[in-house]
């Protein structure tokens, strides 16, 4: 039984939540998208003073939505890592001087387990699970075999997919960022267009696969192909190189899922991070797993940005199990998964 107070700030969103007894309170987001998109693409120098700027706001509201004072709390959570690390600190800061000033225990929170925990918010898990979690920074296959227990099996070794997802919307002069006008347009066109594809490779001997990925290659092809086909003077479809594109690209998620669910033998697939919200990825998970007995949870759009909601939630989790840091924490932008209890 508690009362967590989370605060994310790992990217370009602020936002701070309020979990009691694992229901959601209060959950308030600011988002700086609109102000990126001018340039393309994150800027961490602008991401992290507009934190500073707005987090005393946004944690305001989210406690008078929760209807309760910060002598309330039983504990303040904040995400620590992976992520900028401008941004991290706002986050960071904010949480350090509320746990001092209210004597509040502080918890630091890995922003995937939050990804990944967001799917409580709408399905209990069974374990052992298999965590697709796929955003602009991370493509992972992680492995858990309890609560709280993380191993990745498969990872990309170049470009995350929603990076290569934003890389290829810059090549074709869609927004900023890539991931939904390319999602969009596929909609509308035929995956025709040949791409490299990324069969996972058998490991000879065992009853294992190759579950790492690789999406430069990919980039690469698109931008290769859009340059012959205007050096040849031909037109192409957009629709259909963002169809072609999208099925390259999230094809070879859906195949390692399948192929490492069965070897693991898990109960449950949950795909987390902001490429999840991505419509080819939900309807082919969906397919693959169908009557397969291994039950495939799926986040409701709004678990798949990024918000507080879910690092109150493994705040939560981590209070009950005892976790706490020092005041002199520091955040850390490249904090593995595998690590969560190291800081
Ligand atoms: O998890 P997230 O909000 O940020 C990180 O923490 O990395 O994910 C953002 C990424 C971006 O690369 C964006 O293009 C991608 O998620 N994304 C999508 C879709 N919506 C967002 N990618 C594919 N299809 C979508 N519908």
């Amino acid at each position: 039984m508690s009362i967590i107070l989370g605060i994310e700030s790992s990217c370009d969103e602020t936002a701070a939540a309020v979990v009691k007894d694992g229901q959601l309170l209060s959950s308030v987001i600011s988002s700086q998208a609109d102000i990126h998109a001018k340039y393309g693409g994150v800027m961490p120098e602008v991401a992290s003073r507009l934190h500073v700027e707005n987090i005393g706001v946004v944690l305001k509201e989210t406690m008078e939505k929760a209807g309760l004072g910060y002598e309330m709390l039983d504990a303040i959570a904040f995400t620590r890592g992976p992520g900028l690390i401008g941004s991290l600190h706002a986050g960071c800061e904010a949480a350090k001087a509320l746990a001092l000033l209210f004597h509040k225990p502080l918890i630091p929170v890995h922003h995937l387990d939050g990804h990944i925990y967001a799917n409580e918010f709408v399905d209990s898990l069974a374990f052992p699970l298999l965590a697709i979690v796929v955003s602009g920074g991370n493509t992972e296959l992680v492995y858990m075999e309890g609560p709280l227990s993380f191993k990745i099996i498969g990872e990309t070794k170049d470009d995350a997919v929603g990076e290569s997802f934003d890389k290829v919307a810059r090549v074709l002069g869609l927004p900023y960022p890539g991931g939904l006008p390319i999602d969009q347009h596929a909609k509308n066109g035929k995956a025709i267009y040949p791409l490299p594809s990324q069969k996972a490779h058998h490991i000879p001997g065992t009853d294992s696969y190759d579950y790492d990925f690789s999406y430069s290659g990919l980039k690469t092809a698109v931008l290769n192909f859009v340059e012959n086909q205007r050096a040849r003077g031909e037109d192409f479809s957009l629709d259909d190189l963002c169809a072609s594109f999208q099925k390259a690209a999230i094809d070879p998620i859906v195949e390692r899922s399948l192929l490492a669910a069965k070897q693991y033998k898990v109960k449950q697939v949950v795909l987390a991070g902001g490429v999840s919200a991505n419509s080819y990825l939900r309807e082919e998970a969906k397919k693959a797993f169908e009557g397969t007995g291994i039950r495939l949870t799926i986040p409701p759009l709004w678990c798949t940005t990024d918000n507080a909601a879910m690092i109150a939630k493994v705040g939560e989790k981590l209070f009950e199990a005892g976790v706490r840091c020092g005041l002199d924490i520091d955040v850390d932008p490249n904090w593995q998964i595998e690590d969560f209890l190291r800081f």
